[in-house]
């Protein structure tokens, strides 16, 4: 079962049921809008267990979809505008189809996005739709690509038009994130919202958009998320930033992308590089390794490796890429001192959301007492298994 601890109350709380979920959608369109939704779609928030900042350099991830999940559910509007609402917030979105600007209310925008990006625009009738979910907001599990995707989904539904794989879904809402929120990300929250796997973590080549699954059914053992609560404003900054360097080093290398390189290749240039960049670089270069190794390490049940993997992803990120922030730092130290914890890292973008523990099944309860003492802040806890990517609701 997932379950969620608070710091208040040591109790555990089921992470609602996409069922519920739905029931909820329905109810806040009906009190919305005076009648029945009629098609709708649901996608997952994600977790990266290892390949933090390889997907803009077209590296590997290894991802995997989460039970936490946002729904929209809605309807054809027969008029010139489309009202849509979300649950988190009172004032409803406004907007034509076919006039759209990024504006107010904020999370509109990415639904805006997904609209303008979708592969058949004409076909998009004015709609009114509601958005809820269980992904919890800033946290560094996805809540936008699991909102665009949903999105999407709910649009093939509405206009009868399902895009042609799961790549072009997926671009399509990672364009929307670049156009409507000014977020320049990868590829990789979009596409394991789209294509998630129950039972197995993702390895994804962002180069091939290549996909094999990585089974994790293993009941011994179990995947903690532990989100930290906080969210430091630099990543609006320099996670642009990062990745306007990696790009250059690369043009510097005269390759593509860093993944057309390795670490001997690197460090024989170093003078070319000022120490920073350097780091930079070889983070990059060394995580898409560890990735690759990770997985296969995963597949032969190799916990100690991959535990081991995912440390040093953590150590690089905090100390070449320098995208973790102290609390990260605290939480997988102390998830670390616990017997049974096999490796833990800071996951997402970084500057805070949330850090990803292997561990024994067994310790998982040991870990979070651990967690609670050590950290200063306010934690919240998931144990996740991998979950299926989206879906049409059938209402
Ligand atoms: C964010 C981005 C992803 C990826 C990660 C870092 O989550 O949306 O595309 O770059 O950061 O791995």
């Amino acid at each position: 079962m997932t379950v969620v601890f608070r710091k208040t109350k040591m109790a555990t709380a089921p992470i609602p049921d996409l069922k519920d979920l739905i029931d909820q959608a329905k109810e806040l369109f009906k009190e919305t809008f005076g009648e029945e939704p009629q098609v709708g779609g649901s996608a997952p928030g994600r977790v990266n267990l290892i390949g933090e900042h390889t997907d803009y350099n077209m590296g590997f991830v290894l991802p995997m979809a989460l039970p936490l999940v946002t729904v929209v559910l809605g309807k054809k509007s027969g008029n010139g505008v489309s009202r849509m609402r979300s649950e988190k917030d009172d004032d409803i979105a406004e907007f034509n189809v076919k006039q759209l600007t990024p504006g107010s209310p904020s999370w509109a925008n990415y639904v805006k996005g997904v609209v303008a990006n979708f592969h058949a625009p004409d076909l998009i009738p004015n709609f009114n739709a509601v958005v809820v979910g269980s992904v919890p907001l800033g946290g560094g599990v996805s809540s936008s690509a699991s909102v665009e995707v949903a999105m999407y989904t709910f649009l093939e539904e509405l206009t009868g038009s399902t895009a042609g794989s799961d790549e072009e879904k997926a671009l399509a809402c990672q364009a929307a994130e670049h156009q409507y929120a000014g977020m320049p990300c990868g590829i990789m929250d979009q596409f394991i919202s789209v294509m998630g796997e129950e039972g197995s973590a993702v390895l994804i080549d962002c180069k091939t958009m290549e996909t094999r699954k990585v089974e994790l059914k293993d009941p011994s053992i179990a995947v903690l998320i532990t989100n930290s609560n906080v969210k430091h404003q630099l990543t609006g900054s320099e996670y642009p930033s990062r990745r306007a360097a990696c790009l250059n080093a690369a043009k510097v290398l005269g390759i593509e992308s860093l993944r057309e390189t390795n670490l001997p290749a690197v460090e024989s240039k170093r003078s070319e590089f000022d120490d920073v960049t350097f780091r930079r670089i070889r983070h990059v270069v060394t995580e898409i390794s560890r990735t690759v190794e990770a997985a296969d390490a995963l597949d032969k049940a190799n916990y100690q490796l991959f535990g081991k993997l995912m440390v040093d992803s953590h150590n690089s990120l905090r100390d070449d890429f320098e995208v973790s922030c102290p609390e990260l730092d605290q939480l997988v130290e102390a998830a670390l001192k616990v017997d049974g914890v096999y490796g833990s890292r800071m996951t997402g973008g970084g500057f805070g959301g949330c850090t990803v523990t292997l561990l024994k099944q067994e310790c998982v309860k040991s870990a979070i007492e651990e967690i609670l003492k050590s950290y200063t802040g306010t934690p919240t806890f998931y144990v996740c298994k991998p979950s299926p990517g989206a879906l049409p609701v059938k209402l």
